[in-house]
């Protein structure tokens, strides 16, 4: 028996090294006791101590150790043992990662959503308080995470947060700010955070300049919100009253928030897929394996919006490498469009689909999942501001102009979109794919190229 010591619950290196060296080593999991802490040397004598590693004859899918990543932070003691199986197994059957019928792969895929989803929440519900110390002002924030996540989070809350001096309590570790170096100290209790002071004003302005009406329409922010976080959050208070004034704000918001980036537009659009990533807007997050965000340089003066990601871009984390990708790309090169330039993105982010056996089968988003999904869309264009927006087909148009459309009707000419810049509509590339007589295809094809040649024109 070996026994393996971690020095922490998310030691996401130690568990890496130590598997590393195990499997190249083909110690089979059931040799393996993963534990926290000091190493209990005298229980299991020598064999305790682990062989140095040879890492050289192991080679693991990136897949692999993203999803390790994330698995780690997992409240589930078993995690390590878990993802031990799992890496033991890729090592005769690395593409075992890819099946997503595999029960193993499913059960680590969503220990790594559920991570992903609590990563978000603590991002999006701490509340800070205001004390005061000995240096001046001090914010606190009191927060109940369910996994190991606060060590991940940190560098979130340092960037957002960075000329403010705070910390943030959780029962199992505390963080501390002091506006240049990040401080770790023991877990706290709740009546170590103050409750209710000055700061309450400031965050029922903060919240009132970022709340969503899109979000209240599906009543999404109130499943988000859950309830056990409401009592740390004056703003709750507030819900009836920013109904009312919902769509004067978010136009407000747009404004003040490219004007308060101060140029940081790709900073803030890391930030904002890192908070995607997180996403739980529509229920599409649950079967999906992850969100596919926009990708592209954020000064692109295209933008490229398909409809959902597919079985491979949900798989990637990458829009439009699939099939359809793959025709996207071909026509884009025949239409003299360098695809590097532009970004591309899709009306919805999550891949919705049916299971049938192993096969995962691609279905439409419907209105309720493309407006959910809006928010994200809005915020990229705010960022990117492109001047030429084109639809890949009908979701896609329905997500840009805000109503549905049919496509031979807007097809092939600009039309200006509400929050400024040109709208271009034209097919999606997966119906090409999808026409079973060549001539008829060939045809279609080149009707594409013209209206992307056309799109490229327009935004000139
Ligand atoms: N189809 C889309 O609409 N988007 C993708 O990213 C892939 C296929």
């Amino acid at each position: 028996m070996r026994v393996i010591a971690l020095s922490a619950e998310d030691d996401f290196e130690g568990w890496r090294d130590a598997a590393r060296a195990l499997a190249s080593a083909r110690v089979p999991p059931s040799e393996i006791v993963w534990q926290m802490g000091e190493h209990p040397a005298d229980l299991f004598g020598d064999e305790a101590v682990l062989e140095p590693a040879t890492p050289a004859a192991l080679r693991v899918p990136r897949a692999f150790l993203d999803l390790a990543q994330s698995v780690i932070l997992h409240s589930d003691p078993q995690r390590f043992a878990l993802l031990y199986t799992l890496l033991a197994g890729l090592i005769e059957a690395p593409k075992r990662i890819e099946d997503r019928a595999d029960p193993l792969v499913r059960r680590l895929e969503e220990m790594a959503k559920q991570v992903r989803r609590d990563i978000h929440k603590m991002r999006a519900f701490v509340r800070f308080r205001e004390i005061a110390d000995d240096a001046g002002p001090r914010f606190v924030a009191w927060f109940e995470p369910e996994h190991h996540i606060v060590r991940a989070n940190a560098r979130f809350f340092m960037d957002r947060f960075a000329n403010m001096r705070w910390s943030i309590l959780t029962p199992e570790l505390s963080i501390h700010w002091d506006g240049e170096t990040l401080s770790e100290a023991p877990g706290a209790s709740r009546a170590d955070a103050p409750s209710g002071d000055a700061i309450e004003d400031v965050w029922k302005t903060y919240y009132a300049s970022t709340f969503n009406p899109a979000r209240l329409k599906t009543n999404a922010m109130l499943k988000e919100m859950p309830r056990r976080y409401w009592k740390n959050m004056p703003e709750t208070a507030l819900i009836g009253e920013l109904v009312a004034g919902a769509r004067q704000r978010e136009i407000a918001m747009v404004q003040t928030a490219r004007e308060s980036l101060g140029g940081n537009i790709a900073g803030a659009w890391e930030r904002l897929r890192d908070e995607a990533m997180g996403c739980t807007r529509c229920h599409l997050y649950k079967h999906a394996a992850q969100t596919v965000f926009g990708e592209g340089p954020v000064d692109a003066r295209m933008m490229f919006v398909g409809e959902q990601p597919g079985d491979q871009e949900d798989l990637s984390g990458q829009p439009f490498v699939g099939p359809a990708g793959q025709m996207f790309d071909r026509a884009m090169a025949d239409a003299g469009i360098d695809r590097a330039a532009v970004y591309v993105t899709n009306a919805v982010k999550h891949f919705k689909f049916e299971q049938r056996g192993k096969r995962r089968i691609h279905a439409r988003p419907d209105a309720g999942e493309i407006s959910a999904c809006r928010w994200w869309y809005a915020q990229e264009r705010l960022l990117l501001r492109p001047e030429m927006t084109v639809a890949l087909g009908a979701t896609a148009a329905r997500q840009i102009l805000g109503k549905t459309v049919t496509i031979s009707a807007m097809r092939g000419r600009a039309i200006d979109l509400p929050e400024g810049g040109v709208g271009w509509v034209t097919i999606h590339p997966s119906f090409l794919l999808r026409l079973p007589d060549k001539a008829r295809a060939e045809e279609e094809y080149a009707l594409f190229v013209e209206d992307l040649k056309g799109a490229a024109r327009a935004g000139k």
